[in-house]
Parts: structure tokens; sequence; C-alpha cells
């Protein structure tokens, strides 16, 4: 079983790199092979430059349609998902109707200082996914607010009922790939 994770934020110290870590970190402890794909080498979209991303859109596409679960964490940047994000996602929608997303299993999670932890960007990309018929792991969004009292800049767990959220997730999440695949 393969995963692949996808990170929305650019920033170095991430909370959201911080959390995918911390999941893909415990699917390897389940025997799952998991790695992250970076959203940072993909240029501005533009369907003229097509030749001049195909490597780049090329190895996402191949690492993608390998991955049995694709795992992304989001940011929120005022109210919707970042715009890295949306950019990758735009050069890896082709074919219409038939890109890498349709009927891959995915899974959303929030990662936020705020109380509300993305939240409205969860919501966001489940109307992006939708249009990409992805399927949606609709059981259990993670909505983690409030993530610095969470982990620390180093990505250390320092919230014991956080660390306990994680596995359950991962299992459960587990569970439903085991189910469905
Ligand atoms: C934010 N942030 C933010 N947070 C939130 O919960 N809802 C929001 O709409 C926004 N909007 C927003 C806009 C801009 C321009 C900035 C700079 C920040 C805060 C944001 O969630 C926070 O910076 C996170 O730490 C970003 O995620 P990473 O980089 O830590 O993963």
């Amino acid at each position: 079983m393969k995963v692949v994770g996808i990170s929305g934020s650019l920033r170095e110290k991430s909370y959201n790199t911080i959390v995918l870590r911390l999941i893909l970190k415990r699917f390897e402890g389940l025997g799952v092979e998991a790695n992250m794909l970076p959203i940072s080498t993909f240029p501005l979209y533009n369907p003229d430059e097509r030749i001049v991303a195909k490597a780049i859109v090329d190895d996402a596409n191949r690492q993608i349609a390998n991955a049995h679960l694709v795992i992304f964490t989001l940011p929120e940047y005022n109210h919707s998902i970042s715009g890295p994000l949306k950019n990758a996602i735009d050069w890896l929608s082709e074919p219409y109707m038939s890109s890498v997303f349709k009927d891959k299993p995915i899974a959303l999670i929030g990662v936020a200082p705020s109380p509300v932890g993305s939240a409205r960007a969860i919501a966001h990309m489940k109307t992006i996914m939708g249009s990409l018929l992805a399927r949606l792991y609709n059981r259990r969004d993670l909505v983690v607010g409030e993530i610095h009292n969470k982990v620390d800049e180093e990505g250390q767990v320092k919230d014991a009922a956080f660390q306990e959220m994680l596995e359950v997730y991962v299992r459960e999440l587990k569970d439903w790939l085991r189910i469905n695949s």
C-alpha cells in the first residue's frame, strides 16, 4: 500500500507540513510506503507552458497514480485553500474528467493556529476535488485548530490528546482504504 502526502504550505516551518510528516510517519509504522510530494516546483499555471512543465507534471501524475491514497494538509488563506496548492491541482487536473484524481481516494486535513483549523479551506477543497471526481474520505475530516499548542516548531507533539487523535485517524483511514480497495 502506498500513500502520497501533499502539504499546501510552502513555509519552511509550516504547521501543515509538520502534521503531514507526523501522519506519514504513522502510516510507515503500519507498514505503508509513504512519501511527500512537494508543490513548490510547479510553475504558475499557464496552459501555454505545458511543455515547460511537462517533466514536473508527469512525475507528480505518476506518483499520484501509483498511490492508494493522497492526503492533503491544508493551510487556510482568506477562508480558502492556498494559492500554491490550487496552482498544483490545476496542473494535475487534465485530461478533463479523467485526471489522476478521478476515483482516487483522498483525505483532507486542515491545520491552523486559529480555533477553526482551516475548516473553510477543507470545504472549498471538497468542491475542487468533487469537480475532479475524487473519492473523498468523508468519515472524518481532521480539523486541527490551535496547532501551536499541540506541536512545537521542531515537530514534537506536546499534547497527549492530539497524539491519540493522530493514531486513531491513521488507523481508521487505513481501515477505510483496506475495505475500499
Ligand atoms: C492567514 N491565516 C488564516 N488562518 C485561518 O484560520 N483562516 C484564514 O482565513 C487565514 N487567512 C490568512 C491569510 C494570510 C494572508 C495569512 C498570512 C495567514 C493564518 C494561517 O492559517 C497561518 O499562518 C498558518 O500557520 C499557515 O499554515 P502553515 O504555513 O503553518 O502550514
